[in-house]
Parts: C-alpha cells; sequence; structure tokens
C-alpha cells in the first residue's frame, strides 16, 4: 500500500486555513487530518462539524476525522455530512464499538478505530470485518508537538502481522517526524499523521516533501 504523509490542520494556522491548504495542495496532499477534541475524553477543546464543513468546501482532498470525543456514536450523522470521508473513534470511548462502525459505515464514511498508547491491539480482534483503517496513537492524545513513544513500534509491528492480505490501512499518529517517521514505516505503518512538523516548519511545503521523500526510501 502507498504510504502517505497526512497533515494534521490542528498546527496550522487557522487565520490563514485556506492558504495553509493551498500549500499542502500545491505539494499533491491526497489526505488531511482534522482532531476534534472535547475537553472531556482529552484536556484540549478544538472545533466540530462546522470547521469540518468549512475545510471540505476548500478542498478535494480525502478528510479523515479523529474523534478524541466521549459518546462519539451520537454525533456520526453530522460529522459524515459535514464532510468527513473517513470516520475515527476512540475505541476508549465506545462500549459498543461494532455498532459505532457499522453506524459509520451506513452515514456513508469510511470507519476506523483509534487505540491509545495504553490500549493493546488484542481490542480489536471482533471489529476487524468493521473497519478499513486502525489509529495506533504514538502520544498520548490531547496535544501537538509531543514526542514518539518508541515503545509502539511493537504494536505497530503486530498490527501490521494481523492485517496482511486485508486492505485495511494503519496509520500513526503523533511526534512523527524526519527522525520517527522511517521507524514507524519499517514496523508497518502507511499512513502518518504529521501536525507540528509540517505546520510549525518555516517552509510546511518543504517539510511535506522531505517527509514524503523519506517514506519513498522506506517503503
Ligand atoms: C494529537 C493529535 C494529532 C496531532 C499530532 O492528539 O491526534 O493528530 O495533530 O501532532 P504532532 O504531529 O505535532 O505530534
Ligand atoms: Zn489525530
Amino acid at each position: 500500500m502507498k504510504k502517505l504523509v497526512v497533515p494534521s490542520l490542528l498546527s496550522a494556522d487557522f487565520a490563514h486555513l485556506e492558504e495553509e491548504i493551498r500549500k499542502m495542495e500545491s505539494e499533491g496532499v491526497e489526505r488531511l487530518h482534522l482532531d476534534v477534541m472535547d475537553g472531556h475524553f482529552v484536556p484540549n477543546l478544538t472545533f466540530g462539524p462546522i470547521i469540518i464543513d468549512a475545510v471540505n468546501r476548500l478542498t478535494d482532498a480525502h478528510l479523515e476525522v479523529h474523534l478524541m470525543m466521549e459518546n462519539p456514536g451520537q454525533y456520526i450523522q453530522q460529522f459524515v455530512e459535514a464532510g468527513a470521508d473517513t470516520l475515527m473513534i476512540q475505541q476508549e470511548t465506545c462500549p459498543h464499538l461494532n455498532k459505532d462502525l457499522n453506524a459509520i459505515r451506513e452515514a456513508g464514511a469510511r470507519p476506523g478505530v483509534v487505540l491509545n498508547p495504553s490500549t493493546p491491539a488484542a481490542t480489536l480482534q471482533h471489529v476487524m470485518d468493521d473497519i478499513e483503517q486502525i489509529l495506533v496513537m504514538t502520544v498520548n492524545p490531547g496535544f501537538g508537538g509531543q514526542s514518539f513513544i518508541p515503545a509502539m513500534l511493537p504494536k505497530i509491528q503486530k498490527i501490521r502481522e494481523k492485517i496482511r492480505g486485508t486492505r485495511i490501512r494503519l496509520e500513526v499518529d503523533g511526534g512523527i517526524d524526519i527522525s520517527t517517521i522511517g521507524r514507524a514505516g519499517k514496523a508497518g505503518a502507511d499512513l502518518f499523521v504529521v501536525g507540528s512538523s509540517i505546520f510549525n516548519e518555516p517552509d510546511p511545503g518543504k517539510a511535506y516533501r522531505e517527509l514524503s521523500d523519506k517514506l519513498r526510501i522506506v517503503a
């Protein structure tokens, strides 16, 4: 599967959102990552469907929405209507996980599950037929700019073995930069969310390009 850098708009300049998106489009970006935080599941607050709808009107890129919120099942329809192409929910917030994943599919988006660093891969055993994407958090969710947790590498390898031969994509999120992207890629990830190491750089387009080039060496 083609390895892709997925810029996270969390670190973008929201006063110039269109400009930030155009910088990524001019580098040929295929997917953008949007982090929804509720101040309960994670301590931070970000945005909801209104901003996703605005981004959706600005770009044709595939929008993957990462819900770091309690009770995500209640909002599935709204996020899909706003433009989420892939909708990812945290395993820890969903006591009825396969029900919520099926609701995402029925609403018209691709379902994905996210695992916090402390959540084992085995918790996904019963939903493997219901998902198209697994996101392994390589930091504790809530903030951009944290350090990659190397102890997640064996978990990425284990999940890669499990999904071999399926069409499930394996993504990593948190602390991905020019020094960690190669290790995560070798372990088996094929999608790499990057926030601060793109948008906090003086030239975000160049940063995106260098990270993508690094992936070509690993692939
Ligand atoms: C963190 C978010 C990430 C965040 C990653 O909780 O889920 O998507 O944007 O940011 P960096 O790349 O700065 O670690
Ligand atoms: Zn995220």
